[in-house]
């Protein structure tokens, strides 16, 4: 928690509230409840059909429309034209950022630094709440184990406990309460749930996987923003185990009413109830909407199927009203708690100046330098010598403003977007820089190749600046190959080859960086290339942020959160794998090495790159594990720490992780699983004995009865850089 900072829990029932919320729903008709279960998607286009259902009291969220003036015409419709006078809720997708955009949220968790995510949060609310928004679809919190599939851009990768540490501070944030704005923002966690285990990570497809890896796994970050008082949630468009998510009673009522508490508001995906005949689990529209609201879909996003069928539906004892004043309490609730009914307008006068201050532009270049990751550096060649006097940059990412900002970056703009060229042009103010495009992100035949040939023969350091388009990741945009697209490694491998010609000392060093919204498969750079670098889409501040860390202004700090294949098909690939009965014994090994134990006949079991993994441009030693308490009681904590030493010649941050090994236990448990991170920063020759203290019951599991809980025994333990390598010890939980 950052120090004053203060959130408001959106899920708290306050007395005050309760009874406002009492008198409100006394005064409304059954036709006027339902019409706050409805969510309607506005755009210049159908304002005034808009504005008609509005006025007729048929509306009670808008989503996607933008802008203090035009958001205030729809709400005086509400207020003061419709015969309930309930103001409407505004809803957008602020994911990493309003104006001022951040990194993407998967480059976001590879800071492993959470207050950074909820100052970020909190610059994105100021911003949207400034512009009349009051409702984020966000954060997204799925867990995700594919990089095939497209919205793994979208959260804070594979691993359930830094995902509900990013999950919890996002939450933080986006409901700061004490908003320069005045105002507040409500924050939703979606997408709820499991929507990161689609199928061959096509988005869209069927989820089919345990109640015990749902509970493990891909429900810990959404419990950890309930617990941090988000005020809604979004189900998801998938089906479980044969059940859509929008219709599904075990996830919305059992586990987030039943077991959680949880008092916000439940909205559906965008006319996920509607796909319920899609999915076939309805016959039309009359039957989904029944489904729905009968699991607990509170508000209906776009579909029209409140609207249209569930007045019906009560007036024939098909649906209790019960239910429809439930939903509508939750609804209006939220409404109360952001104070919509005293403040139903905003002062359009604000937004102009709170967009891209000073202070929020400074706060986006800090999460672009700790988001990147440093994944080679071969003989030092990072940093650059800032004296070098001709530098060619090549690629068609090297002078972008748009990609940069990366997938879901809706009213950001590609003017406030720093290029990597501009980045190094003020970092490198007396080197000349020539800059060739050299291909299109995708075409058939890199149109550059000869242009970029000839920058690399005038030059001294070759920077190349690969990746994907911002709309080759995100929502609808899964991947079945997911290397650099041809035409860029076309350039690639003849910019490579002129790199290599001449004599020794005459051959140009070649770095590339990456930007895209996912790991990538790169088998060819990772052997060939001397230095990588990953950037993400960066945001804004981006460009600077790369160039900064080209040039050593700032030394690269940031880890994997989802593990880098070395192919497509070793995926799924993830680091907290099951052992199972034959495991091989080490990274690297091979069929014939070791006969029939779980591995490939044509490829490693070992990733790329791992999760956690980074490099910097010091070293860091780690030595002196102490398992201080090598014996623990169920109620107990668990105290290891380590000496980490920076023995190289700079100062540096390093994310030191803790990973625990349940050894024997009622149900097999992953071969090792991340309960603690810690950043520190350590000048050149400094040492810090890093001390975690873990509450013994964070490393329980649902057990065969399905209850969380647990199971004494030993334990392996480590502390280290990376999920792959670290100071092993040991400890044994003992009954009590
Ligand atoms: C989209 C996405 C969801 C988003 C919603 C509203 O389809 O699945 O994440 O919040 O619609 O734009």
């Amino acid at each position: 928690m950052i120090r004053g900072m203060l959130h408001f829990d959106a899920n708290l029932l306050d007395p005050e509230v309760e009874a406002q919320v009492d008198e409100l729903l006394a005064k409304l008709s059954l036709r006027e409840k339902i019409g706050q279960m409805v969510q309607i998607h506005v755009h210049d286009g159908n304002v005034e059909a808009s504005l008609e259902l509005i006025a007729g009291g048929h509306v009670g969220s808008v989503l996607n429309y933008y802008e203090a003036s035009k958001l205030n015409r729809l709400q005086r419709a509400a207020v003061e034209e419709s015969a309930a006078g309930i103001p409407l809720l505004f809803a957008n997708d602020v994911i990493h950022g309003y104006r001022t955009i951040f990194p993407i949220p998967l480059a976001i968790s590879c800071t492993w630094d959470p207050e950074l995510a909820q100052e970020a949060a909190r610059i994105a609310a100021e911003e949207a709440t400034a512009d009349g928004t009051h409702w984020t679809f966000a954060p997204m919190v799925d867990i995700a184990r594919d990089p095939r599939w497209g919205r793994i851009a979208e959260g804070a990768g594979e691993d359930p406990f830094l995902g509900a540490a990013m999950a919890r501070a996002q939450v933080q944030g986006f409901q700061h309460d004490n908003l320069e704005s005045g105002r507040r923002l409500v924050a939703c966690a979606k997408h709820f749930a499991a929507y990161g285990a689609v199928e061959g990570g096509k988005d869209y497809n069927t989820v089919d996987l345990s109640e015990r890896t749902l509970r493990d796994v891909f429900l810990p970050p959404f419990k950890a923003a309930f617990d941090a008082g988000a005020g809604a949630v979004m189900s998801a468009f998938n089906e479980i185990a044969g059940v859509p998510c929008t219709a599904n009673a075990f996830l919305l009522q059992t586990i987030l009413r039943d077991e959680w508490g949880f008092q916000g508001l439940v909205v559906s995906d965008w006319d996920a109830v509607g796909e319920l005949i899609a999915h076939g689990c309805a016959a039309d529209l009359r039957e989904a909407a029944a489904l729905s609201a009968g699991a607990g879909i509170d508000m209906d996003m776009a579909s029209n199927a409140y609207r249209q069928h569930l007045e019906q539906l009560v007036a024939e004892g098909a649906m209790p009203a019960a239910v429809i004043d439930l939903a509508a309490r939750r609804i209006l609730r939220q409404k109360c708690i952001l104070g919509l009914f005293e403040q139903p307008y905003v002062d359009k006068s604000r937004a102009a100046h709170s967009f891209l201050r000073p202070e929020f532009r400074a706060k986006a270049l800090e999460v672009a330098h700790k988001s990147i990751v440093l994944l080679k550096n071969e003989g030092d060649l990072l940093p650059l010598d800032r004296a070098v006097r001709r530098l060619a940059l090549i690629g068609p990412l090297a002078d972008d403003h748009h990609e940069i900002l990366g997938t879901w970056h809706r009213i950001g703009r590609d003017e406030d977007a720093e290029s990597v060229l501009d980045g190094l042009r003020a970092v490198l103010p007396e080197t000349e820089i020539i800059c060739v495009r050299g291909s299109n992100v995708l075409e058939s035949e890199p149109a550059g190749v000869g242009a970029a040939v000839q920058a690399v023969s005038a030059s001294d350091v070759v920077v190349m600046v690969l990746g994907e388009a911002e709309t080759m990741s995100g929502e609808a945009h899964s991947r079945a190959y997911l290397g650099p697209p041809a035409p860029q490694m076309q350039l690639l491998q003849a910019v490579y080859e002129a790199t290599t010609q001449g004599p020794q000392a005459k051959r140009q060093p070649l770095v590339v960086v990456l930007m895209s919204g996912r790991p990538l498969v790169i088998p060819w750079l990772a052997t060939h290339i001397p230095a990588l670098v990953q950037a993400w889409h960066g945001g804004i501040r981006a460009g600077r942020a790369i160039a900064d860390v080209l040039v050593g202004n700032v030394n690269p700090s940031g880890k994997l959160t989802a593990t880098w294949p070395r192919a497509e098909g070793q995926i799924p690939i993830y680091y907290a794998h099951k052992s199972t009965g034959r495991p091989v014994t080490g990274p690297g090994v091979r069929q014939f090495d070791e006969a029939f134990r779980s591995h490939y006949i044509d490829e490693e079991n070992s990733p790329q790159f791992p999760f956690g993994y980074g490099l910097s441009y010091t070293s860091f030693r780690y030595e002196g594990l102490q398992v201080e308490t090598p014996v623990v009681d169920l109620d107990g904590e668990v105290v290891v720490s380590a000496m980490v030493r920076n023995v190289g010649r700079r100062a540096g941050d390093e994310i030191v992780q803790l990973y625990v090994h349940d050894l024997v236990a009622e149900v097999t448990r992953p071969v090792k699983e991340l309960k603690g991170f810690q950043r520190v920063s350590l000048t050149a020759g400094e040492e810090r004995r890093v001390r975690f203290a873990i509450p013994v019951q964070e490393l329980g599991f649902y057990g065969l009865d399905m209850a969380y809980h647990v199971e004494p025994g030993q334990f392996q333990v480590w502390i280290g850089p990376a999920s792959s390598s670290g100071l092993e010890g040991s400890f044994t939980v003992r009954d009590t």
